[in-house]
C-alpha cells in the first residue's frame, strides 16, 4: 500500500511570537509557505514578540493577527489552512502553582478545544499539539510514549488534558483532522524563555551573578535544541495521511544534571560559576529522559546539536543583544566550544 503525505500549506501558528513558535515561522517562511502567526501577544507592544519575530516580518508571506485564542474569534484565521500548529500555551512548572492557574487552564485546554473545533469547521488536515515532557512525571528510565501519565505540576496536567482533547477530536467519526502530539522535552536554543534553566544560567554568567541551584543539582533533563525540535515538527506535518493521531517525543539524546549543566557553562566561558543554593521546587521531577523509537521510525527524527554546541550558540546569541542582560563581565566572554 503506497502512502501518501498530507500538504503542508497554507499554515497557522499559533504561539508564534514565542519562543518556539518563533522559530517554527521563520523556517516555514524559509521554505515558502504562507504563514498566518496568532498570538496575544502584540508585536507593536510586546518587545519579546518583536524581537523573536524581527526577522519573520519582514516576509511577505507572513501575516500577523494579534488574537487572544480564549475568546476572540478564529474562524477566518484557520479557514483555508491546511495545517495548523499550536504552540500557544502558557508554559512553566513553577508559575503554574500560583494565582496564574486560570490562565494556564484558559490559555492550555480552553483555547485548545476551541481551536481544534475551528479546525473541525474548516476541515483543517491535521493539527500539531505542543505538549511537553511534563505530562510523564516521575520517571525512572527513558520515557516511552505508551508509559502511565502522571503529571506533578498544575502546567503538566493542563498540558495532559490539552492531548486527551486532540485525542477525542481524532477518534471523532466526522473529523477530518488528524493530530500528531509532540511531547518536547525541555527546549533552548537563542530566544529561550528567560525563566528557564540555560537561560538563567547564562544570564547569571553574563552578569557575573552566581546561579540559582534549586535542590541538590543532581536533578537531570534532557535538553533539546530548537532547530531539532522544529525538524521534528515541520516532519510531524507531512507524514503520512493515513494517521489518525499520533504521540511523539521529541529530546535531544541524552540527559545532563544540572551541576553537569554548570559545568559546562563553566568550561564554555572559561569561568568559574558560582552558586546561590535554594529549595527544591514544587512540580520539578528527578529526571526526564526520552525514548525516541517513535520520533525516528515515524518522523525519520534524529537530534543533530549536541548540547554543548547549542549552548554556545545561545550564549552567542545573549551575548549580542542590545539589552536585557547586564553583561558588566560579558563583553570579555570567550565562547569556547
Ligand atoms: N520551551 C520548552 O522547553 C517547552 C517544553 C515542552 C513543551 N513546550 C510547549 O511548547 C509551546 C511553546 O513554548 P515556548 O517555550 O515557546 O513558550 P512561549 O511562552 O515563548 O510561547 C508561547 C506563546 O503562546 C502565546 N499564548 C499564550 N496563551 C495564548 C492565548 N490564549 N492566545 C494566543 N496566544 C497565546 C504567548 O503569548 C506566547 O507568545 C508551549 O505549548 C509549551 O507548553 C515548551
Amino acid at each position: 500500500m503506497t502512502t501518501t503525505s498530507p500538504t503542508l500549506g497554507p499554515v497557522v501558528v499559533t504561539g508564534a511570537a514565542g519562543f518556539i513558535g518563533s522559530h517554527l515561522t521563520d523556517a516555514l517562511l524559509a521554505l515558502g509557505i504562507e504563514v498566518v502567526a496568532i498570538d496575544r501577544r502584540s508585536v507593536h507592544t510586546d518587545p519579546v514578540a518583536a524581537r523573536n519575530l524581527a526577522g519573520a516580518l519582514t516576509k511577505p508571506r507572513l501575516r500577523v493577527h494579534q488574537v487572544d485564542l480564549v475568546s476572540d474569534e478564529i474562524d477566518a484565521l484557520v479557514a483555508g489552512a491546511a495545517t495548523v500548529f499550536h504552540l500557544a500555551a502558557v508554559p512553566g512548572v513553577r508559575d503554574s502553582w500560583s494565582e496564574r492557574f486560570p490562565d494556564y487552564a484558559a490559555s492550555n485546554v480552553v483555547a485548545t478545544q476551541r481551536l481544534l473545533a475551528a479546525c473541525e469547521r474548516a476541515q483543517v488536515g491535521r493539527l500539531m499539539l505542543a505538549s511537553s515532557s511534563s505530562v510523564y512525571g516521575q520517571a525512572s528510565g527513558p520515557s516511552r510514549e505508551s508509559d502511565p501519565t502522571y503529571p506533578m505540576s498544575p502546567y503538566g496536567a493542563t498540558k495532559l488534558a490539552a492531548e486527551h482533547l486532540c485525542m477525542a477530536h481524532a477518534a471523532r467519526p466526522d473529523t477530518t483532522t488528524s493530530v500528531v502530539t509532540l511531547r518536547y522535552f525541555t527546549v533552548y536554543g537563542p530566544r529561550q524563555r528567560s525563566d528557564m534553566a540555560i537561560s538563567r544560567v547564562l544570564a547569571a554568567v553574563l552578569s557575573g551573578s552566581p546561579v540559582p541551584l534549586y535542590g541538590d543539582g543532581q536533578q537531570s533533563r534532557e535538553f533539546t535544541y530548537v532547530d531539532d525540535i522544529v525538524a521534528a515538527t515541520l516532519a510531524a506535518a507531512t507524514v503520512s495521511e493515513d494517521i489518525d493521531a499520533e504521540i511523539v517525543n521529541v529530546g535531544g539524546g541524552s540527559s545532563v544534571s544540572m551541576l553537569e549543566l554548570i559545568a559546562l557553562v563553566g568550561q564554555i566561558t572559561g569561568r568559574k560559576i558560582p552558586l546561590a543554593v535554594e529549595a527544591p521546587r514544587a512540580g520539578d521531577v528527578e529526571a526526564t529522559r526520552a525514548d525516541l523509537t517513535v520520533a525516528h521510525s515515524l518522523l525519520g527524527y534524529a537530534p543533530r546539536v549536541e548540547l554543548r554546541e547549542g549552548v554556545a550558540r545561545q550564549l552567542d546569541w545573549m551575548v549580542k543583544q542590545p539589552s536585557g542582560h547586564s553583561v558588566s563581565a560579558a563583553a570579555k566572554v570567550v565562547v569556547s566550544r
